[in-house]
């Protein structure tokens, strides 16, 4: 693997909880031993790397290979992204590394880490293999662990190497909108997949935003004194924004604070039978995103939301590169005629709006519905 792609080991649990659709059996079958001396270590090793030479991650800080460093362009930001090994994530990670930015991956599913951090980025960014600083890094985390997540972060912030987390978009989860195997609420079994929702879906986006959160606030940023009332943003940050007036948009992310987007769905607000688990956790992130857009304001940081509708991502995966699918092979016309852009959606969709959400300085605590129209239609029986 070149020097610009990092990649961390995996943390496994000691203990493989009751599998589920979404749990990829590639990760349990990692090896047991190797899972129960790592959770002795610390969950990410960062010394441990798919690529042989460990001492790569260590590559940004030598004086001789600055020299060698390529400049980063100015609008560069540091993005850490989870669910970033397949679908929508892997494509919103592609857009923003061929716009300049630096993306570090978090997923669970080893296999599909492996293949988008080693394969298909390099093969699909321009430059991604030699870039230095390296522009891509990765690392194996279980959302639903805590102590996984936090290690993880950890990692990135010593892949950036600076200190700075500018975004981070949560945007892994389990993305099945019905109970596994046919059942309906009304069976009792459906509790270990209901838990695992809000783990993945919802607790999972807690914990990776507070872990990310000390590197996310503006310069001068501290936390509030007094009232509740005077706790939005710090009162350096508005003096300089005071001061800056009209030049407002010109300050740069650190005195401006970071950018959280939430990927959520429009089943957040819209249900078919038998959706609970999705519909109630994807709605649940809408209400973790208004909260964390309030309190992230006193350090000047902002969260907004995504509610993609039906986003074709199928061939967006090892197999999908493997066998040359692509988006328009796996959708039936019908199923483009029900939008009333004559479309379903793409990867690039989202992504676009990721990045547009990263520079709207003035936009906070909003929902974005990305669902081609779909949920504006009156069903002919309302
Ligand atoms: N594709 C769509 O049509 C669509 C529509 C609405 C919302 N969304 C949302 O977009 C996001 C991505 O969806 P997708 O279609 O790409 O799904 P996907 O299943 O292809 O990708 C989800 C990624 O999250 C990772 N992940 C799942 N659980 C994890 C965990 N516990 N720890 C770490 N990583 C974990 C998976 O390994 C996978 O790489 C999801 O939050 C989903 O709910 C997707």
């Amino acid at each position: 693997m070149p020097s610009s792609l990092v990649c961390c080991l995996p943390f496994l649990r000691k203990e493989e909880k009751s599998s589920l659709a979404t749990k990829p059996s590639s990760t349990a079958t990692a090896s047991k031993d190797q899972s129960e001396k790592q959770t002795q270590q610390s969950p990410v090793t960062p010394t441990t790397t798919i690529t042989p030479s460990s001492s790569k991650l260590t590559k940004t800080t030598t004086t001789t290979e600055t020299a060698e460093m390529t400049a980063l362009p100015p609008h560069s930001r540091n993005v850490v992204l989870s669910g970033g090994a397949r679908g929508v994530g892997r494509v919103v990670a592609r857009n923003l590394l061929r716009n300049g930015h630096r993306v570090f991956l978090l997923d669970f599913d080893v296999p599909e880490l492996e293949h988008c951090v080693s394969t298909h980025m390099p093969d699909a960014v321009e430059g991604l293999r030699d870039a230095s600083p390296p522009r891509l890094g990765s690392a194996v985390c279980d959302l639903r662990e805590p102590d996984s997540v936090r290690a993880a972060v950890r990692a990135a912030v010593d892949f950036f190497g600076d200190g700075h987390i500018d975004v981070l978009v949560n945007n892994a989860g389990i993305a099945r909108a019905g109970w596994t195997g046919g059942r309906t609420m009304e069976d009792p079994s459906v509790m270990d997949e209901w838990r695992a929702y809000i783990d993945t879906n919802l607790t999972g986006p807690f914990v990776l935003t507070q872990s990310c959160l000390p590197y996310m606030k503006a310069e001068g940023s501290h936390p509030p004194q007094g009232p509740p009332e005077e706790s939005f943003l710090s009162p350096e940050v508005k003096d300089r924004i005071k001061q800056q007036g009209e030049r407002d948009a010109q300050l740069g992310p650190r005195q401006r604070g970071g950018c959280i987007v939430n990927i959520s769905s429009f089943r957040a607000t819209q249900s078919q039978a038998d959706c609970e688990g999705y519909a109630s956790t994807k709605a649940g992130l809408l209400g973790l995103n208004h909260a964390m857009a309030v309190s992230g304001a006193r350090w000047g940081i902002r969260s907004n939301a995504i509610l993609p509708g039906y986003i074709e991502v199928q061939h967006e995966c090892r197999k999908g590169d493997e066998s040359e699918m692509r988006w328009a092979d796996t959708v039936e016309e019908e199923r483009h005629r029900q939008h009333l852009t004559g479309r379903i959606g793409f990867g690039r969709d989202i992504s676009d709006a990721v990045e547009w959400l990263m520079g709207a300085n003035f936009v906070s605590g909003q929902e974005i519905v990305m669902d081609g129209g779909v949920s504006k239609i009156k069903h002919a029986a309302a």
